[in-house]
């Protein structure tokens, strides 16, 4: 049954926290605009804007000079690292900021890959991203062998017996995702971590789509590498990358030789995003906002950032429990995922569905005209698409739910679906 509007309730301050988004003000055809693709990317607060703009006022410049506004360049990165040490609770050189996930995950396959050799293997799962698969699968050109892990297709959730099998002496490396970008299940990493470091092989954590749907921490986890990128979580269009300081410090990166050979300064190249890194911090000081206005009392920056969470974790499950409930009073849908509410803590509010003869990309347009922002296909999540025969059918209809997001937009939503699948 779908919760109805009243038992929806948070201690989140919705219209507050939706105040400080610029573009909830946009409207299409004069319908409000509902951002529902956040999966692709979220959208940003004033903050995360005005501390991009404020960098380019105030301190632009190259790093390392001998004045001011190059100092504040400095500190604005230094900054920056520690926020994120803070919302992956880890230390500040441990983090390694680049363009995005994909091409930091390339950069670390290739340096990984510079120790491989025909023998070794590598673990992959068929429910990730593509770009958690495709650089670790190009080491089948060192003689790497690759072994890919299965998903149940009742569920889409990871077979980890199957993980289990496939992780032998041989194994030097499991790649996994914390949460499908498509069809939202999330991972027991913990456990995945674990079944790597038994076989003595390193774990690596895509956690890009997790990362605004729950609290990361990577001591607890014990990965060895664990990455996202600031745009799916409020933030500017950057990657970042934990990764344990024993391996940044050890392994070798390529680059070029005027780099230090500092860890993590080595695994950054060339001239980096100084704007963005400004608003990876506020992205990160406005989750902590959201915590310091639940517990006003909150000792440090993580400690809020947790409070948030919890709070996040709790109003998304109840959205996404309302819109799966209301998806499936529609005819011909097919949900994609756990579906069952008591199974809810393993999966985040992004849901993948299908509608009758309807194919992913007419409903995304007519949704679109209607002013709700969904996304049809694969998004890169391709062996998924493939495995479940969909791929050559549009893929998905995938609707994401964040923080921001209203039981009216949901409700609306539901309305408009169910208009056009009549029409
Ligand atoms: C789960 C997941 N992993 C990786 C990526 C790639 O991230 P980036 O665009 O930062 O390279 C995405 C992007 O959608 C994603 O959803």
């Amino acid at each position: 049954m779908p919760t109805t509007q009243d038992e929806i309730t948070t201690k989140l301050d919705i219209p507050r926290i939706r105040s400080q988004f610029p573009s909830f003000a946009e409207n299409v055809n004069g319908h409000p605009a509902a951002y529902l693709d956040g999966p692709g990317g979220t959208q940003v607060p004033q903050g995360v804007i005005d501390a991009i703009s404020n960098y380019l006022k105030h301190s632009n410049a190259n790093t390392n000079g001998a004045y001011a506004t190059s100092y504040r360049t400095n500190e604005t990165i230094a900054g920056a690292r520690s926020a994120m040490a803070d919302f992956f609770n880890c230390d500040a050189d441990e983090i390694v900021f680049g363009f995005n996930m994909t091409s930091l995950t390339y950069a670390m396959s290739r340096a990984i890959g510079r120790e491989l050799g025909p023998g070794d293997e590598i673990v992959l799962t068929l429910l990730d991203h593509d770009a958690n698969f495709s650089p670790w699968r190009a080491l089948e050109e060192r003689g790497v062998t690759i072994r890919q892990v299965a998903f149940k297709e009742a569920d889409c959730t990871l077979d980890v017996n199957d993980l289990a099998g496939k992780i032998n002496n041989h194994t030097r490396l499991v790649a996994a995702g914390y949460a499908s970008n498509a069809v939202g299940t999330i991972n027991d990493v913990k456990e995945v971590v674990r079944l790597a470091h038994a076989a003595g092989a390193l774990a690596y954590i895509d956690a890009v789509h997790y990362a605004p749907h729950g609290p990361i921490d990577v001591r607890a986890l014990n990965c060895d590498f664990l990455v996202c990128s600031s745009y799916k979580f409020f933030g500017p269009h950057m990657g970042v990358l934990y990764g344990k300081r024993e391996h940044l410090k050890r392994l070798h990166p390529y680059k070029v030789r005027a780099n230090t050979n500092d860890s993590p300064y080595r695994w950054e190249w060339g001239t980096l995003n100084h704007e963005c890194i400004a608003g990876i911090t506020a992205c990160v000081d406005y989750i902590a906002g959201l915590g310091r206005q639940l517990r006003p009392g909150a000792k440090t920056r993580r400690e809020a950032i947790l409070v948030a969470y919890d709070e996040i974790v709790r109003y998304e499950r109840s959205l996404c429990e309302r819109l799966i409930a209301g998806l499936k009073t529609i005819s011909g849908s097919k949900i994609y995922g756990i579906s069952d509410p008591s199974r809810f803590e393993h999966r985040c509010p992004t849901i993948a569905v299908r509608i009758g003869r309807h194919s992913p990309l007419e409903l995304a347009t007519k949704l679109g005209e209607r002013g709700f922002f969904t996304w049809d296909g694969n998004y890169y999540a391709l062996n998924l698409t493939e495995q479940l025969d969909i791929e050559k059918d549009g893929g998905f209809l995938r609707i994401g739910l964040f923080h921001y997001n209203t039981v009216d937009e949901v409700d609306r939503l539901l309305a408009a679906l169910r208009e056009i699948v009549v029409a």
